[in-house]
C-alpha cells in the first residue's frame, strides 16, 4: 500500500491521529539550499510531518525570512535557520536526514551538463560538511546534474572515509510522480492506484519509465509507449520552458522530495514496507550508479528490486542500452571532478 499511497493523505492521516497517545518519532531533518524555489515549499511540507521534531534550514542567503515565516505554522516541528559556511556545522550536527537542493536551476536552452560547473563545487563543499558533522545521516541529493552530483557526493564521502553507499540517494521521485500522473491521465486510471517504476538516471534519455511494469497491469499500444516515454523524459524541460527563464520545477519537486523524505523517515522508524525508486550505487547493471526501485530500511537501502529489470519489452531493452553510454559519461565526469579538485 505504501507504494501507492500519495503523500498528502498520509500526512493528513498522521496529523489527525497525532493526538491519540501514539508515540511520536522525532527526527531531525536539514535542508541545504532551503531558501530556494524547491527549498521553501519542501520546508513547508516537512514542517507538516509528525515524524520530524527539528527542521534545520541552511542557505547562503535569505534563510532567516523563510524560517520566521515557517515557524508560525502550528505544527510541533521546531524550525531553526543557519546562514553561511560558519553556521553549516551547527545546522548538520545530529541530523538524521540531509536534503540538498542547493545550486542553480536550468533555463530554456541550458542543458543539465551546463549546470555542472557551478553545482559540482556546491555539492562537493556541502557534502564535505555532511561528512564532518553527520556522516550517518541519509543524504538526499536533488541538485542537478544528478547523474554527476551523486557520484561527486560518493567520492567526497569516500575521501573522508565515511561513505556508506546504502545511505546516499539521488532523488528521482519526481520522475515516478510524473510517470504516475501521465499514465493515469492517458489510461483514465485512478491516480492513487498507479505506480510506474522509473530506472536509469535523471536527465533526458537516461530517464527510463518501465511502462510494462505499470501497476495496475494495463496494456499500452506502441505509439502510447513512445509518446509517454518521451513526455516523461522531457517533463523537466516542459516546466523549464513554461517558466521561460524563471527556473525549473519547484512545487512538484518539493512534493516529490517530501515523499522521499517521508519514506526515509518511515524506514528509519522501522516501517517494513517502504519502497522508492532512487539513483544509488548499484550492481543491477554494469554502471556503478543506477536508479531503480529499492526497499528502504533503518540502515538505508535494504534490497534492490531486481525483478523490475526482468522480462523487459524490446522497446525498454533498447532504451536501456541507449542510455548507458550517456549515464556512464556523466558518472565518470562527477568522479573525475572530485579527483581533479583535491
Ligand atoms: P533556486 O535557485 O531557486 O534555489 C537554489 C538555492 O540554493 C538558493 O536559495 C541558493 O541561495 C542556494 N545555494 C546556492 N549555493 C549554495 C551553497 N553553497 N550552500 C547553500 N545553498 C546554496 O533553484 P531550485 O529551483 O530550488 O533548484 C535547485 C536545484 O535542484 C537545481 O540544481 C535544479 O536543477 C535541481 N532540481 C532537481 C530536480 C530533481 O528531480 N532531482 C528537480 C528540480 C530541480
Ligand atoms: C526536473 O526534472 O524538473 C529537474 O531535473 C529540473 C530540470 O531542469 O529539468
Amino acid at each position: 500500500a505504501s507504494l501507492r499511497a500519495s503523500l498528502v493523505p498520509k500526512l493528513e492521516e498522521k496529523q489527525v491521529f497525532s493526538n491519540q497517545n501514539q508515540p511520536q518519532a522525532s527526527y531531525k531533518v536539514a535542508i541545504l539550499g532551503a531558501a530556494g524555489g524547491i527549498g521553501q515549499p519542501l520546508g513547508l511540507l516537512i514542517k507538516m510531518s509528525p515524524l520530524v521534531s527539528a527542521l534545520h534550514l541552511y542557505d547562503i542567503t535569505n534563510v532567516k525570512v523563510v524560517a520566521a515565516d515557517l515557524s508560525h505554522c502550528n505544527t510541533p516541528t521546531q524550525v531553526l535557520d543557519f546562514t553561511g559556511p560558519s553556521e553549516l556545522a551547527n545546522c548538520l550536527k545530529g541530523a538524521d536526514v540531509v536534503v540538498i537542493p542547493a545550486g542553480i536551476p536550468r533555463k530554456p536552452g541550458v542543458t543539465f551538463d551546463d549546470l555542472f560547473d557551478i553545482n559540482a563545487g556546491i555539492v562537493k563543499t556541502l557534502v564535505e560538511a555532511v561528512a564532518d558533522n553527520c556522516p550517518d545521516a541519509f543524504i538526499l541529493i536533488i541538485s542537478n546534474p544528478l547523474n554527476s552530483t551523486v557520484p561527486i557526493a560518493a567520492e567526497v564521502l569516500k575521501q573522508q572515509g565515511v561513505y556508506n553507499p546504502k545511505k546516499l540517494f539521488g532523488v528521482t521521485t519526481l520522475d515516478v510522480v510524473r510517470a504516475n500522473t501521465f499514465v493515469a491521465q492517458k489510461k483514465q486510471l485512478k491516480l492513487i492506484d498507479v505506480d510506474v517504476p522509473v530506472i536509469g538516471g535523471h536527465a533526458g534519455i537516461t530517464i527510463l519509465p518501465l511502462l510494462s511494469k505499470t501497476r495496475p497491469v494495463v496494456p499500452f499500444r506502441d505509439e502510447e509507449v513512445e509518446e509517454l516515454t518521451v513526455r516523461i523524459q522531457n517533463a523537466g524541460t516542459e516546466v523549464v520552458e513554461a517558466k521561460a527563464g524563471a527556473g525549473s520545477a519547484t512545487l512538484s519537486m518539493a512534493y516529490a522530495a517530501a515523499r522521499f523524505v517521508e519514506s526515509s523517515l518511515r524506514a528509519l522508524d522501522g516501517d517494513g514496507d517502504v519502497y522508492e525508486c532512487t539513483f544509488v550505487q548499484s550492481e543491477l547493471t554494469e554502471l556503478p550508479f543506477f536508479a531503480s526501485r529499492v526497499k528502504l530500511g533503518r540502515k538505508g537501502v535494504e534490497a534492490f528490486i531486481s525483478s523490475d529489470l526482468e522480462g523487459l519489452t524490446n522497446f525498454e531493452l533498447k532504451a536501456l542500452e541507449t542510455l548507458k553510454p550517456e549515464l556512464k559519461a556523466s558518472i565518470e565526469k562527477g568522479v573525475a571532478f572530485v579527483h581533479k579538485t583535491t
